[in-house]
């Protein structure tokens, strides 16, 4: 196995709120792996500082063997690293097309844009919708045209915020398989998500954050049979 994002004693506070504790953390290239933990967790933080929006007060991250920890964004996602917020990333007056060309507008030109926006399409099942403006599709496909935009240029390491939230049973599925059929390309996968039902889909392996720190970690069954974690999202935990 190879690691694809190591993360060593990350550390991130705001305003004397520590977000991230001595996070250590690392993920195996062409793995998914599901983050979950109460709401204010640092989840979301947590993308934040690997994708380069935060800076961490102290701490190392390491993509593919490199440190990354002091690199721009622009150079991360260059690398390889791919998000999609919690907070929708759509224009919503722009039609579904024109939202994939402002994503890839930076990377693709000519026909390589136009081949990767075709791809994009079937791949989202949105071929039927490429003019339509995408504040007018459904929750759901709203949300895997975001997850298009996030993927049309082959990322290796694909960071998803709650991908699901909103979503229909059915739609919650179809993302799954979605998600399934991206790793089989060999992009490895790590989302943020509440719903066990999707993290059963998709993972294998679970980490518990919780109060900025890693709380527990391993296979669902354990996560789920975890006394102290069932703790946690009741609420009673003393810490
Ligand atoms: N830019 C910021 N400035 C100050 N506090 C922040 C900022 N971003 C997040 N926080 C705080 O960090 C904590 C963790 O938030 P977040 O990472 O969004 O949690 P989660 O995604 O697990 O729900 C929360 O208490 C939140 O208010
Ligand atoms: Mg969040």
């Amino acid at each position: 196995m190879t690691e694809i994002l190591s993360v060593r004693k990350l550390n991130k506070s705001f305003g004397g709120v520590t977000v991230a504790r001595d996070i250590d953390f690392t993920l195996q290239a062409g793995t998914m792996h599901c983050l979950i933990g109460p709401n204010g967790a640092g989840k979301s933080t947590f993308f934040r500082l690997i994708l380069g929006e935060h800076a961490p007060d102290s701490g190392m991250i390491y993509f593919r063997g490199e440190d990354i920890t002091r690199m721009r964004s622009f150079q991360r996602i260059r690398r390889g690293i791919s998000v999609k917020f919690q907070v929708p990333g759509i224009f919503k007056a722009l039609s579904v097309r024109q939202n994939l060309e402002v994503a890839f507008q930076y990377h693709l030109h000519g026909h390589d844009l136009s081949n990767t926006i075709k791809r994009v399409l079937e791949f989202t099942n949105l071929q039927g919708e490429a003019q339509t403006p995408a504040g007018v599709l459904s929750h759901g496909q709203q949300q895997w045209l975001e997850i298009g935009m996030a993927v049309g240029v082959e990322p290796t390491l694909l960071l998803l915020d709650e991908p699901t939230a909103g979503m229909s049973p059915d739609e919650t599925r179809k993302t799954g398989e979605m998600l399934h059929e991206l790793n089989t390309r060999g992009i490895t996968i790590l989302a943020v998500e509440h719903d066990m039902a999707f993290v059963e889909q998709i993972a294998k392996t679970v980490t518990v954050l919780h109060f900025g720190a890693i709380f527990a970690e391993g296979s669902i069954a354990e996560i789920v049979d975890h006394p102290g974690v069932q703790e946690i999202y009741l609420g009673t935990a003393d810490d």
